[in-house]
Protein backbone atom coordinates (compact mmCIF):
# COMPACT_ATOMS: atom_id res chain seq x y z
CA UNK A 1 0.00 0.00 0.00
CA UNK A 2 1.33 3.54 -0.64
CA UNK A 3 2.66 5.11 2.43
CA UNK A 4 0.37 8.48 1.61
CA UNK A 5 -2.91 6.34 1.24
CA UNK A 6 -4.47 5.08 3.98
CA UNK A 7 -7.44 3.21 5.39
CA UNK A 8 -9.83 5.00 7.19
CA UNK A 9 -13.06 4.58 9.01
CA UNK A 10 -15.26 7.64 9.46
CA UNK A 11 -18.50 7.67 10.88
CA UNK A 12 -21.29 10.30 10.87
CA UNK A 13 -20.13 10.86 7.06
CA UNK A 14 -23.71 11.15 5.52
CA UNK A 15 -24.21 15.03 6.45
CA UNK A 16 -21.90 18.19 8.08
CA UNK A 17 -18.50 17.77 9.08
CA UNK A 18 -18.53 14.20 8.61
CA UNK A 19 -19.33 15.24 4.80
CA UNK A 20 -16.80 17.55 4.01
CA UNK A 21 -14.57 15.94 5.83
CA UNK A 22 -15.09 12.67 3.78
CA UNK A 23 -14.96 14.47 0.57
CA UNK A 24 -11.40 16.07 1.69
CA UNK A 25 -10.29 12.55 2.60
CA UNK A 26 -10.85 11.13 -0.64
CA UNK A 27 -10.13 13.97 -2.31
CA UNK A 28 -6.17 13.40 -1.21
CA UNK A 29 -6.49 9.44 -2.62
CA UNK A 30 -7.56 7.80 1.13
CA UNK A 31 -9.70 4.75 0.92
CA UNK A 32 -12.56 5.37 3.35
CA UNK A 33 -15.06 3.43 4.83
CA UNK A 34 -18.19 5.81 5.69
CA UNK A 35 -20.71 4.85 8.35
CA UNK A 36 -24.38 6.47 8.81
CA UNK A 37 -27.34 5.30 9.20
CA UNK A 38 -28.86 6.87 6.07
CA UNK A 39 -27.49 4.99 2.86
CA UNK A 40 -28.14 7.22 0.13
CA UNK A 41 -25.33 9.89 0.69
CA UNK A 42 -23.07 7.41 1.32
CA UNK A 43 -23.92 5.79 -1.63
CA UNK A 44 -23.57 8.90 -3.56
CA UNK A 45 -19.91 9.60 -2.49
CA UNK A 46 -18.97 5.80 -3.08
CA UNK A 47 -20.11 6.69 -7.05
CA UNK A 48 -18.02 10.33 -6.93
CA UNK A 49 -14.98 7.91 -6.03
CA UNK A 50 -14.98 5.45 -7.55
CA UNK A 51 -12.59 2.20 -5.57
CA UNK A 52 -12.39 4.44 -2.72
CA UNK A 53 -15.15 3.47 -0.40
CA UNK A 54 -16.16 1.03 2.01
CA UNK A 55 -20.12 1.69 2.75
CA UNK A 56 -20.24 0.34 5.97
CA UNK A 57 -23.85 1.87 7.21
CA UNK A 58 -25.81 1.01 10.70
CA UNK A 59 -27.10 2.83 13.39
CA UNK A 60 -24.08 3.24 15.94
CA UNK A 61 -25.79 3.37 19.19
CA UNK A 62 -26.28 -0.67 18.89
CA UNK A 63 -23.57 -2.38 19.68
CA UNK A 64 -24.11 -5.73 17.63
CA UNK A 65 -24.56 -3.33 14.16
CA UNK A 66 -20.72 -1.88 14.63
CA UNK A 67 -19.87 -5.21 15.42
CA UNK A 68 -21.18 -6.47 12.01
CA UNK A 69 -19.70 -2.79 10.76
CA UNK A 70 -16.27 -4.07 12.19
CA UNK A 71 -16.24 -7.61 10.59
CA UNK A 72 -16.84 -6.07 7.46
CA UNK A 73 -13.70 -3.45 7.68
CA UNK A 74 -12.10 -6.21 8.97
CA UNK A 75 -12.82 -8.45 6.05
CA UNK A 76 -12.13 -6.08 3.49
CA UNK A 77 -8.85 -4.59 4.43
CA UNK A 78 -7.60 -6.19 7.62
CA UNK A 79 -6.30 -3.03 9.14
CA UNK A 80 -7.40 0.08 9.97
CA UNK A 81 -4.55 3.09 10.03
CA UNK A 82 -6.69 5.99 10.86
CA UNK A 83 -10.63 6.01 12.71
CA UNK A 84 -12.50 8.83 12.69
CA UNK A 85 -15.56 9.16 15.48
CA UNK A 86 -17.48 11.98 14.10
CA UNK A 87 -21.09 10.70 14.70
CA UNK A 88 -23.44 12.05 16.90
CA UNK A 89 -26.42 14.33 17.99
CA UNK A 90 -27.62 17.00 20.28
CA UNK A 91 -30.68 17.42 22.30
CA UNK A 92 -31.01 20.95 24.37
CA UNK A 93 -32.77 19.92 27.83
CA UNK A 94 -35.46 22.20 28.81
CA UNK A 95 -35.22 21.78 32.95
CA UNK A 96 -38.60 22.47 33.94
CA UNK A 97 -39.81 19.13 31.68
CA UNK A 98 -36.56 17.60 32.88
CA UNK A 99 -36.42 13.82 31.34
CA UNK A 100 -33.80 11.28 32.34
CA UNK A 101 -34.66 9.39 29.20
CA UNK A 102 -33.28 12.43 26.79
CA UNK A 103 -29.88 12.01 28.64
CA UNK A 104 -29.64 8.57 28.29
CA UNK A 105 -30.38 9.09 24.60
CA UNK A 106 -27.76 11.31 23.85
CA UNK A 107 -25.00 9.68 25.88
CA UNK A 108 -25.80 6.69 23.55
CA UNK A 109 -25.19 9.17 20.53
CA UNK A 110 -22.09 10.58 21.67
CA UNK A 111 -20.37 8.45 24.34
CA UNK A 112 -21.48 4.78 24.09
CA UNK A 113 -21.48 4.74 20.64
CA UNK A 114 -17.85 5.70 20.21
CA UNK A 115 -17.65 3.46 23.28
CA UNK A 116 -18.69 0.70 20.97
CA UNK A 117 -16.64 1.93 17.95
CA UNK A 118 -13.73 1.64 19.87
CA UNK A 119 -13.97 -1.93 20.93
CA UNK A 120 -14.43 -2.70 17.24
CA UNK A 121 -11.47 -0.85 15.44
CA UNK A 122 -8.56 -1.70 17.98
CA UNK A 123 -7.92 -4.94 16.92
CA UNK A 124 -7.90 -3.22 13.07
CA UNK A 125 -5.94 -0.25 14.74
CA UNK A 126 -3.25 -2.09 16.13
CA UNK A 127 -2.54 -4.07 12.42
CA UNK A 128 -2.50 -0.61 11.09
CA UNK A 129 0.40 1.89 9.99
CA UNK A 130 0.71 4.67 12.31
CA UNK A 131 -2.61 4.20 13.99
CA UNK A 132 -4.37 7.00 14.69
CA UNK A 133 -7.62 6.95 17.00
CA UNK A 134 -9.64 10.59 16.50
CA UNK A 135 -13.27 11.90 18.57
CA UNK A 136 -14.78 14.71 17.44
CA UNK A 137 -15.70 16.36 20.90
CA UNK A 138 -16.71 19.98 21.20
CA UNK A 139 -15.44 23.49 22.96
CA UNK A 140 -18.84 22.93 24.52
CA UNK A 141 -16.86 20.97 27.51
CA UNK A 142 -14.36 24.07 27.94
CA UNK A 143 -17.22 25.95 30.02
CA UNK A 144 -20.93 24.99 31.43
CA UNK A 145 -23.44 26.26 28.93
CA UNK A 146 -27.15 26.44 29.86
CA UNK A 147 -29.07 23.93 28.15
CA UNK A 148 -25.82 21.84 27.74
CA UNK A 149 -26.40 19.25 30.54
CA UNK A 150 -27.11 15.98 28.16
CA UNK A 151 -24.76 16.88 25.48
CA UNK A 152 -21.82 18.38 27.26
CA UNK A 153 -22.23 16.06 29.28
CA UNK A 154 -21.72 13.63 26.39
CA UNK A 155 -19.28 15.50 24.91
CA UNK A 156 -16.98 15.48 28.58
CA UNK A 157 -16.99 12.27 28.73
CA UNK A 158 -15.68 11.70 25.30
CA UNK A 159 -13.43 13.93 26.28
CA UNK A 160 -12.01 11.91 29.16
CA UNK A 161 -12.50 8.52 27.25
CA UNK A 162 -10.24 10.21 24.90
CA UNK A 163 -7.54 11.50 27.33
CA UNK A 164 -7.50 8.37 29.64
CA UNK A 165 -6.97 6.37 26.43
CA UNK A 166 -4.14 8.45 24.99
CA UNK A 167 -1.73 7.37 28.23
CA UNK A 168 -2.81 3.60 28.05
CA UNK A 169 -2.28 3.47 23.84
CA UNK A 170 0.71 5.32 23.67
CA UNK A 171 2.65 2.16 24.62
CA UNK A 172 1.09 0.25 21.59
CA UNK A 173 2.23 3.34 19.36
CA UNK A 174 -1.81 4.33 18.74
CA UNK A 175 -2.24 8.08 19.25
CA UNK A 176 -4.92 9.80 19.75
CA UNK A 177 -6.72 13.05 18.76
CA UNK A 178 -9.69 14.81 20.16
CA UNK A 179 -11.42 17.14 17.76
CA UNK A 180 -12.70 20.69 19.82
CA UNK A 181 -15.28 22.46 17.09
CA UNK A 182 -16.93 25.83 17.72
CA UNK A 183 -19.90 26.36 15.71
CA UNK A 184 -20.05 24.68 12.33
CA UNK A 185 -22.89 25.37 10.29
CA UNK A 186 -24.35 21.81 9.52
CA UNK A 187 -28.01 20.22 9.70
CA UNK A 188 -27.23 20.16 13.56
CA UNK A 189 -26.60 23.75 14.19
CA UNK A 190 -29.15 25.00 11.72
CA UNK A 191 -31.82 23.60 14.12
CA UNK A 192 -30.49 26.11 16.73
CA UNK A 193 -32.54 29.46 17.29
CA UNK A 194 -29.80 31.41 19.16
CA UNK A 195 -26.80 33.43 18.40
CA UNK A 196 -23.71 31.33 17.10
CA UNK A 197 -20.86 33.39 16.92
CA UNK A 198 -18.32 32.31 14.45
CA UNK A 199 -19.70 30.11 13.19
CA UNK A 200 -17.76 28.20 10.37
CA UNK A 201 -18.68 26.90 6.85
CA UNK A 202 -18.74 22.80 7.49
CA UNK A 203 -16.25 22.46 4.30
CA UNK A 204 -13.68 25.07 6.46
CA UNK A 205 -14.11 23.17 9.45
CA UNK A 206 -12.84 19.47 6.90
CA UNK A 207 -10.40 21.43 5.23
CA UNK A 208 -8.65 22.65 9.01
CA UNK A 209 -9.14 19.03 10.25
CA UNK A 210 -8.01 16.98 7.29
CA UNK A 211 -4.59 19.56 7.57
CA UNK A 212 -4.04 19.12 10.68
CA UNK A 213 -4.69 15.09 11.15
CA UNK A 214 -1.14 14.33 9.70
CA UNK A 215 0.83 15.02 12.74
CA UNK A 216 -1.28 13.39 15.17
CA UNK A 217 -1.66 16.22 17.83
CA UNK A 218 -3.75 15.57 20.87
CA UNK A 219 -6.10 18.53 20.12
CA UNK A 220 -8.04 20.52 17.34
CA UNK A 221 -9.87 22.99 18.01
CA UNK A 222 -11.42 25.95 16.47
CA UNK A 223 -11.84 28.97 15.50
CA UNK A 224 -9.09 30.02 17.74
CA UNK A 225 -10.88 33.01 19.07
CA UNK A 226 -13.89 31.03 20.18
CA UNK A 227 -11.97 28.77 21.93
CA UNK A 228 -9.73 31.22 23.61
CA UNK A 229 -13.06 32.90 24.75
CA UNK A 230 -14.57 30.21 26.09
CA UNK A 231 -10.85 29.08 27.63
CA UNK A 232 -10.79 32.19 29.23
CA UNK A 233 -14.74 32.56 30.79
CA UNK A 234 -13.63 28.63 32.02
CA UNK A 235 -10.22 30.10 33.70
CA UNK A 236 -12.59 32.84 35.33
CA UNK A 237 -13.67 32.34 39.30
CA UNK A 238 -16.81 29.85 39.41
CA UNK A 239 -19.23 32.62 40.39
CA UNK A 240 -18.37 34.68 37.50
CA UNK A 241 -18.80 32.13 35.25
CA UNK A 242 -21.99 31.32 37.07
CA UNK A 243 -23.23 35.18 36.76
CA UNK A 244 -22.59 34.83 33.21
CA UNK A 245 -24.04 31.72 32.71
CA UNK A 246 -27.31 32.92 34.46
CA UNK A 247 -27.36 35.45 31.74
CA UNK A 248 -27.53 33.11 28.89
CA UNK A 249 -29.93 30.81 30.63
CA UNK A 250 -33.24 31.91 28.38
CA UNK A 251 -36.01 33.36 30.77
CA UNK A 252 -39.35 30.86 30.40
CA UNK A 253 -41.64 31.05 27.74
CA UNK A 254 -44.63 33.22 29.18
CA UNK A 255 -46.59 29.92 28.96
CA UNK A 256 -43.87 28.18 30.97
CA UNK A 257 -44.15 30.86 33.42
CA UNK A 258 -47.71 30.78 33.82
CA UNK A 259 -48.86 27.12 33.36
N1 LIG B 1 -21.94 21.56 14.08
C1 LIG B 1 -21.34 22.04 15.17
O1 LIG B 1 -21.40 23.25 15.46
C2 LIG B 1 -20.58 21.11 16.09
C3 LIG B 1 -19.84 21.69 17.11
C4 LIG B 1 -19.13 20.85 17.97
C5 LIG B 1 -19.15 19.50 17.77
N2 LIG B 1 -19.88 18.96 16.77
C6 LIG B 1 -19.87 17.52 16.61
O2 LIG B 1 -19.51 17.20 15.29
C7 LIG B 1 -20.06 15.94 14.94
C8 LIG B 1 -20.76 16.03 13.60
O3 LIG B 1 -21.87 16.90 13.77
P1 LIG B 1 -22.48 17.76 12.58
O4 LIG B 1 -22.61 19.14 13.10
O5 LIG B 1 -21.77 17.52 11.32
O6 LIG B 1 -23.97 17.16 12.55
P2 LIG B 1 -24.83 16.42 11.44
O7 LIG B 1 -24.74 17.13 10.14
O8 LIG B 1 -26.16 16.23 12.06
O9 LIG B 1 -24.08 15.02 11.28
C9 LIG B 1 -24.19 14.02 12.24
C10 LIG B 1 -23.75 12.73 11.60
O10 LIG B 1 -23.79 11.69 12.59
C11 LIG B 1 -24.55 10.60 12.07
N3 LIG B 1 -25.22 9.91 13.15
C12 LIG B 1 -25.96 10.45 14.15
N4 LIG B 1 -26.47 9.49 14.93
C13 LIG B 1 -26.02 8.30 14.40
C14 LIG B 1 -26.22 6.94 14.77
N5 LIG B 1 -26.99 6.59 15.81
N6 LIG B 1 -25.62 6.00 14.01
C15 LIG B 1 -24.87 6.34 12.94
N7 LIG B 1 -24.65 7.60 12.57
C16 LIG B 1 -25.23 8.58 13.29
C17 LIG B 1 -25.53 11.25 11.11
O11 LIG B 1 -25.93 10.31 10.12
P3 LIG B 1 -27.37 9.61 10.02
O12 LIG B 1 -28.39 10.59 10.51
O13 LIG B 1 -27.48 9.28 8.57
O14 LIG B 1 -27.26 8.41 10.87
C18 LIG B 1 -24.67 12.32 10.47
O15 LIG B 1 -23.89 11.77 9.43
C19 LIG B 1 -20.98 15.54 16.09
O16 LIG B 1 -20.31 14.65 16.96
C20 LIG B 1 -21.22 16.86 16.80
O17 LIG B 1 -21.53 16.70 18.17
C21 LIG B 1 -20.60 19.74 15.91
Amino acid sequence: MNRATQRIWLTGASSGIGQALAIELLQQGHQLALSARRTEPLQALAERFPGQVLIAAGDLTSIEQVRRIGSRISQAWGALDTVILNAGNCEYVEARHFEAAMIERVLRANLLSAAYCIEAALPLLRQGTKPHLVAVGSSVTYLPLPRSAAYGASKAGLRYLMESLRLDLASEGIAVTLVSPGFVDTPLTQKNDFPMPMRWPAARAARLIARRLPRQPYEIAFPLPFICSLRLLGAMPLCLQVAIGKRLARSPAPEEANP
